[in-house]
């Protein structure tokens, strides 16, 4: 992964030598936090991929639990309990899934979406044989709504039509949680989260790891990656610190007014790794300031773009609206595969430049363009680029951004773990259905 950054465009270099002194404690706590290996600081999710524990609680769940006609793999889960595990799952699984006969897939079910619960119970009923379904229910606290109804509904059709199954079952939960205490007595397969570690912080955890290993994704290579971009994510100079760059550019802008980042990604299937990003942006910066006074709030919203679709929807807003925005280019620089466009044509008069051309060469004139037009209307933005869509790029950036917005966290002083206004919400639900 490579943070292209043009010092004109964000400020020169200058700048980020004036904001080392910002920055640089910051810096400091995370490479102790990664230097101690363990799980005590608030930051400690950066140790995750270098914990030889999990990789063998992974190999052992996925040896007891995979079998050679495992076909589907609910996962149950929200928010950060689910969203690291569908932008991997997507990014790497996305185009064999339209080849319809590879097995096992991840059906992810989050919300209490009647219909789509309907179909999947069908879709469940269907299967000959429990050795050809998992269910993975992932909750942190235990505690939500909507995961625990979900799993509720689908073991009920689990023993309806073959008895009680726990042997087809992995619960993931806070090791405190009475989830976790409630799975193991039914003998279900448990594995645990570190307490300190929290939900949008976990895809490189257990969390992740299960069910993506349960797939066939590549977890040592995805786990390298993240833990090579956390090595690098604690340099103690901002130059040389990509997460500290891009916190510092965010934040700057953000006192600027671009109160809005847009991750611009120009590969479809990177779609839901966009939605895992909105998720942990959104969630760990937007609330109120530590110690602020008049009760002090701060936040940038997240957006998410996929080029070249949305230049058609909201291109003409990014480029000839308010100039609120910091957008983040995502792009990836070695596509597996190509296809060319013959010269042999059936409508050689439209569009006589793509002769010969290549979809990627399209596809690089597209982003080059839109960058440049970008640049001719004065929209700051930054650019990321991915080598590949492999586990360890993806390990690599989501590495990055975690670590990107503890250091925006810290430099808007807020706390980037904590998420008081959606348990709100949470522990309202509980009380309408409690009086309902
Ligand atoms: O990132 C977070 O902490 C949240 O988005 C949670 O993951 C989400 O609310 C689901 O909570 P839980 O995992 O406890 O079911």
């Amino acid at each position: 992964m490579k943070i292209i950054t043009d010092f004109n465009k964000v400020g020169a270099s200058a700048f980020f030598e004036t904001q080392n002194f910002a920055i640089s404690p910051h810096i400091q706590t995370l490479r102790s936090v990664l230097v101690s290996g363990n799980y005590i600081a608030p930051e400690a999710s950066i140790n995750l991929p270098t914990d030889s524990h999990i990789l063998e609680a992974v190999e052992k769940v996925v040896k007891n639990t995979k079998t050679t006609n495992l076909k589907y793999i609910f996962l149950i889960g929200i928010g950060g309990s689910n969203l690291g595990t569908k932008a991997v799952y997507e990014a790497m699984f996305m185009p064999r899934d339209v080849l319809s006969s590879i097995y096992p897939r991840i059906i992810f079910i989050d919300t209490n979406n009647v219909t789509l619960l309907q179909s999947y119970l069908i879709l469940l009923n269907s299967l000959n044989d429990p050795s050809e379904y998992l269910i993975v229910s992932v909750s942190k606290s235990g505690g939500t709504t909507e995961t625990i109804a979900n799993t509720e509904i689908l073991l009920t059709q689990v023993k309806e039509k073959w008895g009680n199954r726990p042997d087809r079952v992995i619960i993931i939960s806070d090791k405190n949680s009475p989830f976790l205490q409630a799975g193991k007595k039914i003998g279900a397969h448990c594995l645990s989260i570190p307490p300190i570690v929290g939900g949008r912080y976990s895809v490189l955890g257990v969390v992740g790891l299960v069910p993506l290993a349960l797939v066939g994704l590549d977890i040592v290579k995805f786990r390298q990656g993240a833990e090579e971009m956390a090595n690098t994510c604690v340099h103690p100079e901002i130059i040389q610190n990509p997460a500290a760059i891009a916190a510092v550019t965010e934040v700057q802008a953000y006192r600027a007014g671009k109160n809005i980042h847009d991750l611009f990604l120009f590969n479809s299937e990177l779609e839901s790794l966009g939605k895992w990003w909105r998720q942990l942006l959104g969630e760990s910066i937007g609330k109120a300031v530590i110690d602020g006074v008049n009760q002090e709030t701060v936040g940038i919203t997240p957006t998410v773009s996929i080029g070249s679709t949305d230049l058609h929807s909201v291109g003409q807003l990014y480029l000839g609206g308010p100039n609120d925005k910091l957008t983040t280019f995502l792009s990836v620089k070695n596509q597996p595969v190509d296809i060319v466009i013959s010269s042999s044509r059936f409508f050689p008069k439209l569009i006589p430049m793509i002769n010969n051309k290549s979809v990627n060469v399209i596809m690089d004139a597209i982003m080059a363009g839109t960058k440049s037009a970008y640049t001719e209307k004065g929209r700051q933005y930054l650019d990321i680029e991915l080598s590949e869509i492999s586990p360890f790029e993806l390990g690599a950036f989501m590495q990055f951004k975690m670590i990107e917005v503890m250091y925006i966290g810290k430099l808007l002083k807020v706390n980037p773990f904590n998420q008081p206004n959606v348990e709100s919400y949470k522990q309202k639900t509980k009380e309408i259905l409690e009086n309902g």
